[in-house]
């Protein structure tokens, strides 16, 4: 965990901070760290969407369908965001619903951590816990995926480039393109 700590300066004052991006950029562990850098809570819809289903979103996608499972993600975003300001890592295809992209851009600073195929593939691989990827070729569906929604993500406040650097000092780096935006 990254020791950095940051104050936010006051024009992202009651501001949430969403992650987006695919599968494997790393939104939730960096998530965790800025919101330790910065002394926010830290909320995941993934964790949320299960712990409201009362089961996996493999399961969910298994039970319900993936339509169903968007449904309950922009509820529980819509939900997260009556609550306090937090640091929010979404699920990779929240910010494709456009009712749930809307919300973001109103209530949030997006940070679309882009990443490129190879090291999504190399982060997805041999971790089973994600419906979308069981269903063909790993990288192939992921350079799918990049091709559908990256133009989509280029929508988002703030880009930052991920990369194979040790978690705490993409951690920071993020703080520091958090803070630049803040201070523009
Ligand atoms: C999805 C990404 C997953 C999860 C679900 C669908 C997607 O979240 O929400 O499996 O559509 O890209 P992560 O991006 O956190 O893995």
């Amino acid at each position: 965990m990254s020791d950095t700590r940051v104050s936010l300066p006051g024009s992202l004052a009651g501001q949430f901070i969403v992650l987006i991006g695919l599968m494997g950029a790393g939104k939730s562990n960096l998530g965790r760290r800025l919101a330790a850098a910065t002394s926010l809570p830290f909320k995941d819809s993934d964790n949320e969407v299960e712990a409201a289903a009362g089961c996996s979103i493999e399961e969910i996608f298994e039970q319900y369908g993936e339509q169903e499972f968007r449904d309950g993600e922009r509820k529980v975003i819509s939900r997260l965001f009556d609550g306090e300001p937090s640091v929010m890592a979404t699920g990779g295809g929240a910010f494709m619903d456009p009712e749930t992209r809307s919300m973001i851009k109103e209530r949030g600073v997006s940070i679309w951590l882009r990443a490129d195929l190879d090291l999504l593939n190399r982060r997805t691989q041999g971790r089973s816990h994600r419906p979308l990827l069981k269903n063909g070729n790993g990288r192939d569906i992921l350079a799918k995926l990049i091709e559908e929604r990256y133009p989509v993500y280029g929508e988002a406040d703030i880009i930052f480039d991920v990369s194979d650097e040790p978690a705490p000092e993409s951690a920071e780096r993020l703080a520091s393109a958090l803070l630049a935006y803040g201070e523009e």
